[in-house]
């Protein structure tokens, strides 16, 4: 299921990819005051713990602990405020509703309407086991992405960057601790 706010006008192809993913996925919309959650979906509820009305309208900061995520924020905002930069991934601590930690590995593409990034597609990975389901994700993403990509093929909309960010997750998590 893909759960949309009320008033946003998302494009169909968005709303299907949402409905049949089994990865965690989340749209922000750039035309909104401090690019709040337009669209999540089931995978994502059942990672945070939020259900869709608790969380639409509101930027996906609040999955961070009240302490701070740390740097990574600013590396965020950087990215979100460089228009030359079209996907990036970021390895961020979090928390669920509940208050459960986790590190999560998000993938963020902006979405082009014509000239302009008018959205964000954010995918997110909680690290709790090994390897293999990140290898898991890594393929089921990388699906979602290339149906999206193919399907605005035929329209005015475009997904940006190239998804090499979204390789290697285990490789990246080492990194991440031994930089820890
Ligand atoms: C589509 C999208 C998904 C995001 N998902 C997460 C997330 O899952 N967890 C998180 O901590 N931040 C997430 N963020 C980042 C925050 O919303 C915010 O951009 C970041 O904290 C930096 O801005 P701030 O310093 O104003 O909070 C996401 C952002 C976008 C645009």
């Amino acid at each position: 299921m893909g759960y949309c706010l009320p008033d946003e006008d998302c494009p169909q192809p968005l709303l299907d990819v949402f409905a049949r993913s089994k990865t965690a996925l989340t749209l922000a919309s750039t035309q909104r005051e401090d690019i709040p959650l337009v669209l999540v979906n089931e995978p994502f509820c059942n990672l945070s713990g939020y259900e869709p009305d608790e969380v639409l309208g509101r930027n996906c900061r609040f999955l961070q602990p009240e302490g701070g995520a740390g740097p990574v924020r600013e590396r965020i905002r950087d990215f979100l405020a460089d228009d030359a930069r079209e996907d990036g991934r970021f390895v961020i601590p979090n928390q669920t509703r509940t208050g459960e930690a986790f590190l999560n590995v998000c993938y963020m593409a902006k979405i082009r309407h014509r000239t302009q990034a008018e959205y964000v597609l954010g995918s997110q990975f909680a690290v709790r086991t090994g390897g293999e389901r990140a290898e898991a994700y890594e393929t089921a993403l990388r699906r979602d992405l290339t149906t999206l990509s193919d399907i605005f093929s035929e329209s005015d909309w475009m997904l940006m960057g190239s998804m090499d960010a979204i390789a290697n997750t285990s490789a990246l998590l080492a990194r991440h601790s031994l930089k820890d």
